[in-house]
């Protein structure tokens, strides 16, 4: 059987693991134990922030976020709207209006002037997605909301170890939502992360992730709010765990090989994703813009007919069926960047050079 090259592997070795499994075992604590403790200790140190609280995905991360301010309907959150379809699901599903706001076709990040464009009496949110990865633009936004006294929320799911202007991705926002998906460059299985620096948010979010649980200083319990059970085992923090502390040379690596594609596809007409000069970059992903010669869809489909996994960079929230259907506003750049994008495999020790000799190829044969 041909093996075939996924787009990511975590970086994580069954030896790794079987101890960190075993303790949990041989301990009989499976959640909110020792594990967990590690991994919020380390989400804390890597994006420098005060408060920490694991879940089990972004997903239910960001949708925390909007729960504690009180988002309802009527009301609107602005959305980049280069992302993955959760980032709208989240705030459709408390039965707000996601307003799409369109990207920078470099950075691939939200539009400042389509931003100011589109805030009004009902936003309540303002939702930067770290494309890909990429944190480019997100002061600029900041500066925006801060100005309008709207809350700044990041689906930084793809953005662990990402800066910018010298602040990690997690202390920037006011709210920080991170993904642990097998996606991602660090991967729990399943799992999410929220970071804040603000204590009455912090507050919030403690209660609604443990069933509106209050603990007093006797230890004594009462339920005070209701609330949900989102939070991180044992065994999925265990597994982070193990990775973030090789977070720099996971990234590092990652970095190589995206030179490496760099060096060999930009000659073909190939266009990577603009990271600004204040911004650190964790390589999420090695997504390039294809319009010269052959399509990024073409692309796929041969490498993927030869075993190399890849897709698109992402998805065009207002251009997809559901949200198309609904709001009838399709946006302009996020769908060209839809249409013409490609995201190659990268991970360590990935056999690169037989993906750029494969892309060769295609190039030579038309
Ligand atoms: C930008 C973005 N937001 C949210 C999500 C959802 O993450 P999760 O699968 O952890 O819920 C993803 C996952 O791909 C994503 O890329």
């Amino acid at each position: 059987m041909m093996i075939k090259t996924q787009i990511v592997r975590p970086s994580i070795t069954f030896d790794e693991l079987e101890p960190k499994i075993r303790d949990i075992i041989k301990s009989g604590i499976y959640t909110n134990g020792n594990a967990v403790s590690t991994f919020t200790k380390q989400i804390l140190k890597i994006t420098q922030s005060k408060f920490c609280f694991p879940t089990t995905s972004a997903t239910t991360a960001l949708w925390t976020c909007l729960k504690i301010l009180k988002i309802t309907s009527g009301d609107e959150v602005l959305i980049s709207d280069f992302s993955y379809p959760a980032t709208a699901n989240v705030v459709e599903d408390l039965g707000a209006k996601p307003v799409f706001v369109d990207v920078n076709l470099e950075t691939f990040n939200m539009l400042p002037e389509d931003l100011l464009n589109k805030i009004s009496s009902k936003t309540k949110a303002v939702i930067f997605v770290d494309a890909l990865g990429n944190p480019s633009g997100l002061h600029d936004i900041k500066k925006i909301c801060k100005k309008h006294n709207i809350v700044l929320i990041e689906d930084a799911a793809c953005a662990i170890g990402s800066s910018e202007r010298n602040k990690m991705c997690g202390s920037i926002s006011d709210l920080t939502c991170f993904s642990f998906h097998p996606r991602k460059i660090i991967c729990a299985g399943e799992g999410g992360a929220i970071t804040t620096n603000n204590k009455n948010f912090a507050n919030q979010l403690e209660l609604k992730l443990t069933h509106g649980l209050k603990k007093d200083k006797s230890g004594n319990i009462d339920f005070i709010d209701y609330g949900y059970n989102f939070r991180m085992s044992e065994i999925q923090a265990a597994m982070a765990s193990i990775q973030l502390k090789k977070l720099d040379k996971i990234i590092q690596e990652r970095l190589n090989i995206l030179n490496i594609y760099k060096k060999n596809l930009l000659p073909l007409g190939f266009k990577n994703q603009k990271i600004s000069n204040f911004a650190k970059f964790n390589v999420q992903s090695a997504t390039f813009i294809v319009t010269k010669k052959i399509s990024a869809k073409k692309i796929i489909k041969i490498l993927r007919e030869k075993n190399i996994d890849c897709s698109i960079g992402t998805y065009a929230l207002s251009s997809i069926d559901y949200y198309k259907k609904k709001y009838k506003n399709p946006l302009k750049n996020s769908k060209f960047l839809m249409d013409n994008s490609i995201t190659l495999p990268c991970y360590e020790n990935l056999k690169v050079k037989k993906i750029v000799n494969e892309i060769n190829n295609i190039y030579s044969s038309l």
